[in-house]
């Protein structure tokens, strides 16, 4: 009798082994054929209705089979794993020459790129960094510079007031005071940053850039001037770029001359980015006054400077071929994308 039901079992599993075309299915006839709760196991119950002579060969034979039906189960769950594993790989398979996910590349504001070109560009022959506050009070953006009270100058630049009686600093020209009082000479500074003044309009920003570059030495002249000034106009624009002193009046500077470069766009032919002329002003310059030394605590008697300041915007404007100073605010991806690096 038992071994009637052995023998069906072992048929009935061999089958559902061999008909098992998943490994989920194939692992099922196991649970139910062989396993720890299976029709083997439910089998070796009823070995007690068995004389107890009998009992370890029928023992044995049970065990014969659970080996073979593990055997072929072995087999089979081989050759099904094999099979779906390489379904899985057909499925997910990687095609490495697509093209990744878009990835946006970003841009530096043309402000701050121009501020650091010219930095590099003037670091190469001994100036560093510095910086001031953005609100002065009367004493560092005008007085100390030269330009006292009820003094016409002034009004060159419409200032900012602050409540207090402090000003928001109409030029970078402030930190020429702060460095000379906070080093000793010989200096070789540059200050680049913000500047506010009220006016606006194409080619006016209430809040603008320049840079500012002094140097305090011994027997300084306009020749370093001018050939500091000639030396970067080539750097930042071109070889070709031409350097034109202008005499103008500065209060903090004695002599004072405005600095043109040749227009980069029409080669000094005329264009109407300079007007027809041919040149285009870039800012102001000249050698520091003695008595903005002497404010400073600075003995102009034995010590000489030199000083420029140029606005960033109008550098930005000359090199990049911008139209429009607002164009810098606006944030318009269309404007700053082209600066992607
Ligand atoms: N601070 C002046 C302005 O904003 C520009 C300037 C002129 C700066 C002459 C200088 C200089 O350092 O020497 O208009």
């Amino acid at each position: 009798m038992l071994i009637e039901k052995l023998e069906k079992i072992k048929e009935e599993a061999e089958k559902a082994i061999k008909s098992a075309t998943t490994s989920e299915a194939l692992y099922q006839v196991k649970v139910q054929f062989f396993g720890k709760q299976g029709q083997l196991s439910l089998l070796m119950k009823e070995l007690g209705s068995l004389p107890k002579e009998e009992r370890p060969q029928f023992g044995q034979q049970v065990n014969g089979v659970r080996g073979g039906l593990q055997a072929q189960y072995d087999e089979s769950e081989g050759r099904l794993k094999k099979q779906e594993l390489n379904e899985k790989l057909k499925r997910e398979v990687l095609d490495l020459s697509l093209p990744g996910p878009a990835q946006d590349q970003g841009a530096i504001h043309p402000i701050p790129r121009v501020i650091g070109e010219i930095v590099d560009i003037l670091s190469r022959i001994g100036f560093s960094v510095r910086s001031g506050p953005m609100i002065e009070n009367d004493h560092y953006n005008f007085t100390a510079l030269n330009i006292p009270e009820n003094h016409p100058a002034r009004d060159m630049q419409d200032t900012f007031y602050v409540e207090g009686g402090s000003v928001l600093r109409t030029h970078t020209s402030p930190v020429q005071i702060h460095t000379m009082e906070n080093e000793k000479p010989p200096i070789r500074v540059l200050a680049p940053g913000g500047v506010f003044r009220c006016d606006s309009d194409a080619s006016h920003s209430p809040n603008f850039h320049q840079i500012e570059a002094l140097l305090v030495d011994k027997k300084v002249s306009m020749a370093e001037l001018k050939g500091t000034i000639s030396f970067f106009v080539k750097e930042f624009f071109g070889p070709e770029i031409k350097t034109r002193f202008r005499p103008s009046f500065f209060p903090f500077t004695e002599p004072s001359a405005e600095v043109d470069c040749s227009c980069p766009l029409c080669k000094g032919k005329g264009c109407r980015m300079c007007s027809q002329t041919g040149w285009i002003e870039i800012g102001g310059s000249g050698l520091v006054h003695p008595n903005v030394l002497s404010q400073a605590g600075i003995d102009p008697d034995e010590w000489q400077g030199f000083a420029f300041g140029f606005g960033i915007e109008r550098m930005a404007i000359i090199k990049y071929g911008i139209n429009d100073i607002r164009l810098f605010v606006e944030n318009d991806l269309r404007f700053l994308r082209q600066f992607e690096l």
